[in-house]
């Protein structure tokens, strides 16, 4: 196993010895933002867009980003450096901080709390590329601010284990009007008569790179990429129907409540896709380092 070395609050050190307070509002109340950022052959992925949603997360909960643009790739450059993986995924989290004694009304001089670290990033099993995976519908039970990464995340921790209870990988997240959501850590994709159609941006979704990279991608190749609201009685009749994440690029979703999505193969428009999604990840790598 690799040593990992972590950053915590200005110093990099081995996992083991990274230690926080008991009293860190990440830990007491949830009170934090976070990023998940995909590393491939030891590049930042999209890092513009998702250092735009970091800004917008902390601007949402009122926490200053405590380094700029520049700091943070430093800090990332050098935690991708001191790894061995081609592909790796980091999770960064800045919370408010410490304080003592524990009060819901945070302290106006708080120093936040930033701790990254990173991952190898596995391609997809290739049981999933072959049969896709398996979803259930759930009434989606979050707050009314999903537009933020925070790390209150405890609906989608239990979404996931009521998918692990139902014997299947993930869930799709129905609003209480019957409307989906997104998925428990994925942004929800359904394709119908050749257009890719994905639920529009609002506080009810985050608004996922992944995302709006395959719309950059289906833009370029005239694939129809349409942003409306997907009522759940429509995903019975889809062609394909896909959960999208940093970490996992789009997956095809192959039985949904038990029945087969279409034939019940990953579809036509998710294996071109994908195709075009490895290119543009050849062609962004080879852009950033002319
Ligand atoms: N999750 N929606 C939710 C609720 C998510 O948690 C995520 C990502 C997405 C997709 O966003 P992006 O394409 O930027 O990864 C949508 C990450 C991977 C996680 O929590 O681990």
């Amino acid at each position: 196993m690799t040593l990992q070395t972590v950053y915590l609050n200005g110093d990099f050190m081995p996992m083991e010895q990274a230690r926080i307070s008991p009293l860190d509002r990440g830990f007491l109340f949830a009170d934090g933002v976070y990023e998940v950022i995909p590393v491939y052959q030891g590049q930042l992925f999209e890092w513009e867009a998702h250092y735009q949603r970091l800004e917008n997360s902390l601007a949402g909960v009122f926490i200053n980003n405590p380094m700029d643009n520049q700091a943070w790739l430093s800090v990332l450059q050098q935690l991708i450096s001191l790894h061995p993986w081609q592909d790796q995924f980091i999770y960064l989290q800045i919370s408010r901080g410490q304080q003592i004694p524990r009060d819901h009304l945070p302290q106006a001089d708080l120093i936040p709390t930033v701790f990254a670290y990173t991952n190898p990033l596995k391609p997809l099993a290739d049981s999933i590329i072959s049969h896709g995976i398996k979803v259930i519908t759930l009434e989606d039970i979050r707050w009314q601010r999903c537009d933020i990464k925070s790390i209150a995340l405890l609906p989608n921790v239990m979404a996931k284990m009521q998918a692990q209870a139902a014997g299947v990988d993930d869930v799709i997240l129905v609003n209480q009007q019957g409307y989906v959501t997104e998925g428990s850590a994925s942004n929800m994709m359904m394709v119908k008569a050749g257009e890719i159609i994905t639920p529009p941006l609002s506080a009810h979704i985050l608004p996922g790179v992944t995302r709006q990279v395959i719309e950059k991608i289906a833009n370029r190749h005239h694939i129809p990429f349409i942003e409306r609201e997907i009522h759940q009685t429509e995903l019975d009749s889809a062609d394909e129907l896909w959960l999208a994440s940093s970490t996992k690029e789009a997956l095809p979703i192959c039985q949904l409540n038990g029945q087969p999505v279409a034939d019940g193969q990953p579809g036509a428009i998710w294996k071109q896709l994908r195709q075009l999604y490895q290119n543009y990840k050849i062609q962004t790598r080879t852009r950033s380092t002319i």
